[in-house]
């Protein structure tokens, strides 16, 4: 096969990372973390102190720096941001990097530049799918419980020494879902052909095995074992 494009799209918090690093390790290839591309964009806009609602300035703050994404760490001029594009008020913030049509469209270049040095890649985001690989070979679509991934996402704050309530973080994830959901461009959705996977009580495991039989049925020569 030359070219095979996994994308796991979903809402905030639904396990895309932990579930896309995971597919990505069963099939021996590499994942993309669109969201830490989002962040970091953030994080060095809030550092270079510009106003995020203007994306000139911020088109400018993405020329004046060099960023670098790979399966484990993101960085800007060589200093790893991994760990700072996680804080809560980059979360906050990210939204108006992620509204902006013209540094999406910036963004999903970089992305599609990927594809072309990666022939067999699983990707995750929210417009993964749609419109960055509208031709991708096996689409995801994730959906969980917004109390159960506001549990999840406290559990992972918690793992990182941080602390918040569970009702603030649940209206933290109704509210980023709204204005995903609701942006003109790359808004979170399905795609028509891609297929639906609720992970509300599953397993990471169980979530895993259910998107690796999606691959094995829709792309047999990842499985090169099981088709010889
Ligand atoms: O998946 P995440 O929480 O790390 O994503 C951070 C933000 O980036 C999220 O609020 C939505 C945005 N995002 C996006 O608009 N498009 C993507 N492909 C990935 C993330």
């Amino acid at each position: 096969m030359s070219q095979a494009i996994i994308t796991i799209d979903g809402p905030a918090a639904s396990g895309k990372s932990t579930v896309a690093k995971r597919v990505a390790q069963a099939l021996g290839c590499v994942f993309l973390d669109t969201g830490a591309m989002y962040r970091t964009v953030t994080l060095a806009c809030m550092t270079a102190g510009i106003d995020l609602r203007d994306p000139e300035a911020v088109l400018r703050v993405m020329d004046s720096h060099t960023f670098e994404f790979d399966q484990v760490s993101a960085k800007i001029d060589d200093q790893t941001v991994s760990e700072a594009i996680r804080d809560p008020k980059v979360t906050d913030h990210v939204k108006f990097i992620a509204g902006a049509p013209t540094i999406r469209g910036r963004l999903v270049e970089m992305q599609r530049r990927f594809a072309e040095t990666h022939p067999v890649f699983v990707t995750e985001g929210r417009d993964q799918g749609t419109v960055a690989f509208p031709n991708a070979q096996v689409k995801i679509f994730l959906t969980a419980d917004p109390v159960e991934r506001a549990k999840r996402r406290l559990a992972e704050l918690q793992a990182r020494g941080l602390d918040q309530d569970l009702d603030s973080l649940v209206q933290a994830v109704n509210d980023r879902d709204r204005s995903d959901e609701q942006r003109d461009t790359g808004p979170l959705k399905a795609a028509h052909d891609a297929r639906l996977v609720d992970t509300t009580g599953l397993t990471v495991d169980g979530v895993v095995d259910l998107i690796l039989g999606h691959v094995r049925d829709l792309c047999p020569a990842l499985f090169p074992s099981e088709t010889a």
